[in-house]
């Protein structure tokens, strides 16, 4: 990129302004850093016309759905950025789920759809063009998987040598092929995604490898546009509520940073409400929530390998969000996440198990009063179907310790191949 770089880094704990050219997470006292931008404000013309218009272009920019909103993004100049058309994921109908949610007017904005199966996309595009821009060649992160799959297949695309830290043999399948199959150079270390994470956020600042994971304020920048692009699909009125898993907590500070971006730009009028859902064996910041507290790391336990995280880094981000959009934080178990689970597969929509999480989610909190029937609900689904394969198996085979399967099971059946024997098995 030419001239100087529009943007600043800003510390979310203490102020502090750095240069964007400076490769940093952090600030020098630790806090998480925010990007800040001025384009948006300064653009003329009509911003949702334009964001509008330019889904009926062919122009590779304009085609995805976190470039199209560029001016609300980064200001990256729309021929270097590295995209793969993200985005543009469907926004289903999920009413058919309103005996099981409480909740009618429930739809589903499926993540998974994104070119490597979920919502990390988003961030990615931004963040491997900002590497780009910046010159890097060697890019890394720790993941559950899909930050991992997501690294892999931009920073391929864009020529740069990646390396993905995971917790071994605690990945879902997919998840760890996607890496393997893209080239990257795959760690798997002891212990879980919490130590990982430490580590390569040390090995990063000691080998000058470009750091990829949430804390990368770039990647916030990119997941915004999940709820711009919602909120276009709605014809830019906010729902009553938007629901969605919380892990690292990336994702719903980078959605709430979006929403309060395009509230006071003008171009909504109203916000809707915020509801993180996290799994009960991995909980700390509905722990913190409840109790009003810091949040107190743990070891992290849950069949949702997607969102078993017990340290996440973006805590204090993500809560400066969540009270900003009058949000809410709850936890569900994982039988609760698996019937979800297999209500909304069973409608032919189709998610990972932390995606489903959102919809456990949504029926508690239906249950509970916090939402009402008659609220509209968006909800998150982050990650596809096919990402883990292995816990749908098991679910229908009812072979997942602790869970109950219950009248959801779909085992496969055998057939000795006969006819007989085959219209035996259709009735
Ligand atoms: N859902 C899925 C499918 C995820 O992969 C993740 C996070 C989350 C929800 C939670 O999002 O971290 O922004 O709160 N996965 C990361 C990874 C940690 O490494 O792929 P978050």
């Amino acid at each position: 990129m030419n001239g100087p770089i529009p943007w600043r880094l800003k510390c979310v704990e203490c102020d502090t302004l750095y240069r964007g050219h400076e490769i940093r997470y952090r600030c020098d006292c630790s806090g998480t850093l925010d990007v800040i931008t001025t384009l948006a404000a300064a653009t003329s013309g009509p911003l949702l016309e334009t964001f509008d218009a330019r889904r009926s272009s062919f122009i590779p920019a304009d085609v995805s759905g976190v470039w199209r909103f560029r001016e609300l993004v980064l200001p990256l100049p729309p021929d270097e950025v590295v995209t793969k058309g993200e985005g543009n994921t469907a926004l289903y109908d999920a009413s058919p789920l309103e005996d099981f949610t409480g909740v009618a007017d429930l739809r589903l904005k499926h993540e998974g759809e994104n070119p490597t199966g979920s919502f990390k996309d988003r961030g990615m595009t931004v963040g491997v063009s900002v590497a780009k821009s910046l010159g890097c060649e060697r890019v890394a992160c720790a993941s559950t998987g899909n930050t991992s799959a997501s690294m892999a297949a931009y920073a391929a695309q864009a020529g740069m040598r990646a390396f993905v830290f995971i917790p071994e043999g605690k990945i879902a399948f997919g998840k760890l092929s996607q890496a393997l199959a893209y080239g990257a150079r795959t760690i798997q270390i002891p212990g879980d995604f919490d130590d990982a994470m430490k580590l390569v956020e040390r090995v990063c600042v000691d080998e000058g490898i470009y750091l990829l994971n949430s804390v990368n304020p770039f990647r916030i920048e990119g997941q915004k546009a999940i709820g711009l692009e919602l909120m276009q699909d709605l014809r830019w009125r906010a729902p009553d509520w938007i629901v969605l898993p919380g892990g690292n907590l990336g994702n719903n500070t980078a959605i709430a940073k979006g929403l309060l971006e395009l509230r006071d730009l003008g171009l909504i009028d109203r916000l809707p409400r915020m509801a993180v859902i996290q799994a009960e064996g991995a909980n700390p910041l509905y722990t913190a929530w409840r109790d009003g507290t810091d949040v107190q790391p743990l070891t992290a336990e849950t069949l949702a390998t997607a969102i078993r995280i017990g340290s996440p880094v973006s805590w204090r981000k993500s809560l400066r969000g969540i009270r900003a959009l009058n949000g809410v934080v709850e936890q569900v178990s994982d039988q609760e996440i698996l019937e979800a689970k297999a209500r909304v597969d069973a409608a032919g929509i189709g998610a990972e198990p932390a995606s489903c999480a959102t919809v456990a989610g949504v029926r508690k909190l239906c249950h509970a009063g916090v939402i009402r029937p008659d609220d509209q609900v968006c909800g998150v689904l982050t990650g596809h179907l096919l990402k883990d394969p292995d816990t749908v198996v098991r679910f229908h085979r009812g072979q997942l310790e602790g869970i109950d399967s219950g009248v959801a099971a779909n085992p496969p059946v055998t057939s000795d191949g006969t006819l007989e024997d085959v219209r035996r098995l259709l009735q």
